[in-house]
């Protein structure tokens, strides 16, 4: 390692500045992450190409916590707030068979069919918030589209599909939720939820829905035809795909409930961001806006676009080298973790040469992002997440034609490494 590392800035008023200080160094940078001790060795890597090797490579492993120097040096890294996260045993932190395992049951449970016939309830669910929006709009003054459209979008679809039907759990979770990804909520106060209550949270909550399959018999009958009808629309809720499956013995409680922390979180912040980037974006470009409200290009390009323009994931991380790699003329040590712009990564000038990648465009010819990884891990909650950004957006421009932003309010970006968003999103829904 001979190049002087870039320091990353979580603080940044530009993330795409960051980004192209990376992309000086070549294919492969090195990076300080802030709060990690300065022996760190951590890589960023700039080309699609070289990521979409990397994420697929067989000398690399998504299990942080077992191959990467700093925990077998057994460095305190208690000062690097994503740290936590890597001692979670759900599929996002493991490889091979093991990973296989606990995915199959969540991709069957999400895949594009299973989200098709989910399409009407995230309609529904999108028009109420529209409802409650046309109320706000009426009061005069502007409003938060994050706090009141986008936050709760994916929360209550999430919580749908894993079966959180009392309200109370699914106000909790919407709380602890926000409170890990929104770095703008107040400090807690002592009788506000703790984002370490999490697990625990799903835990309490994966009893319960046990508790409630045992206790069906002796429903009142009232509640049994409603019960069916559920059942017909949508035949088994996610958290019964894994109560399951746990039951049968391939996969331990504590999985099952690191596997729905890891579903609510990476099912949430990310969406929350695409859909208020690509709502700036198309503010910020009304011939676009009109170009998709006369049926000229269709939804699922914005989408796309916003993905590649401005990624929701500032930054993925890790794969560690379980073995040393020669990536363009670099020897990437084994223990060595690598870090994906993702971000960064959507304008990579290999893989879009054009002098206008930096330019939010519907109509460009390629789109090729890596937004939602690459390889085994490719996010499984891709499809859902289209979706619900599709029928958001349309929605919302449908009902709401003369949106504007705030003029008055500056947007600022959210305080994050690896979130990439911002902390408000004020619009006036119509004109005075
Ligand atoms: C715009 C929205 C989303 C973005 C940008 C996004 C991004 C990503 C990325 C980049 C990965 C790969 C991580 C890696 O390989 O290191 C990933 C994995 C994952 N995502 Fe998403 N995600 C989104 C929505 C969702 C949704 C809606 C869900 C669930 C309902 C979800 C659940 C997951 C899970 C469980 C994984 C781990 C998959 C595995 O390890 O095999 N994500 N996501």
């Amino acid at each position: 390692m001979d190049q002087q590392p870039v320091v990353l800035d979580p603080d940044r008023p530009d993330l795409h500045e960051e980004g192209a200080a990376l992309r000086e160094q070549g294919a492969l940078a090195r990076v300080r992450f802030p709060g990690l001790p300065p022996e760190a060795r951590v890589w960023a890597v700039n080309t699609q190409e070289a990521a979409r090797v990397l994420f697929t490579h067989p000398g690399t492993s998504r299990n942080v916590l077992e191959h990467w120097h700093l925990n077998q040096e057994g460095h305190d890294l208690s000062g690097f707030p994503q740290a936590a996260i890597f001692h979670s045993p759900s599929m996002g932190f493991r490889d091979g068979e093991d990973h296989q395992r606990m995915r199959e049951p969540v991709q069957r449970a999400l895949s594009p069919s299973r989200i098709k016939a989910l399409r009407p309830r995230i309609e529904s669910i999108t028009a109420a918030l529209l409802d409650d929006l046309e109320r706000r709009a009426a009061q005069g003054g502007s409003v938060d589209l994050k706090r009141y459209f986008a936050l709760p979008l994916p929360m209550e679809v999430i919580c749908d599909l894993l079966g959180v039907d009392d309200v109370q759990t699914r106000a909790r979770l919407r709380d602890l939720s926000a409170r890990v990804v929104d770095n703008s909520i107040p400090a807690p106060d002592e009788d506000a939820p703790d984002p370490a209550d999490f697990p625990r949270e799903v835990a309490r909550f994966v009893a319960s829905k046990r508790q409630g399959r045992r206790s069906r018999w002796s429903w009142p009958l009232r509640g049994w035809s409603r019960f069916v009808a559920r059942k017909r629309e949508r035949p088994d809720d996610l958290t019964r795909v894994l109560i399951d499956e746990c039951d049968r013995g391939s996969m331990t409680e504590e999985e099952l409930v690191a596997n729905l922390v890891l579903i609510v979180l990476g099912g949430h912040e990310t969406t929350v961001n695409l859909l208020t980037t690509a709502i700036q974006a198309l503010l910020d470009n009304r011939d676009q806006l009109q170009a998709l409200r006369e049926g000229r290009i269709a939804w699922k390009w914005v989408v796309e676009e916003a993905l590649r323009w401005n990624s929701p994931l500032a930054y993925d991380m890790f794969r560690v080298a379980t073995e040393d790699l020669e990536i363009d003329g670099h020897t990437i040590k084994a223990g060595d973790a690598v870090a994906f712009p993702l971000a960064a990564l959507g304008r990579c000038p290999v893989t879009h040469p054009s002098k206008d990648r930096d330019r939010f465009d519907i109509t460009r010819e390629h789109r090729r992002h890596l937004g939602f990884g690459h390889g085994p891990h490719l996010c499984v909650g891709a499809p859902l997440a289209r979706a619900e950004a599709e029928i958001g957006l349309e929605a919302l421009f449908e009902r709401f034609p003369d949106m504007e932003l705030d003029s008055e309010t500056e947007q600022q970006r959210l305080p994050s490494l690896t979130s990439n968003g911002v902390t408000s999103l004020r619009v006036r829904l119509t004109r005075p």
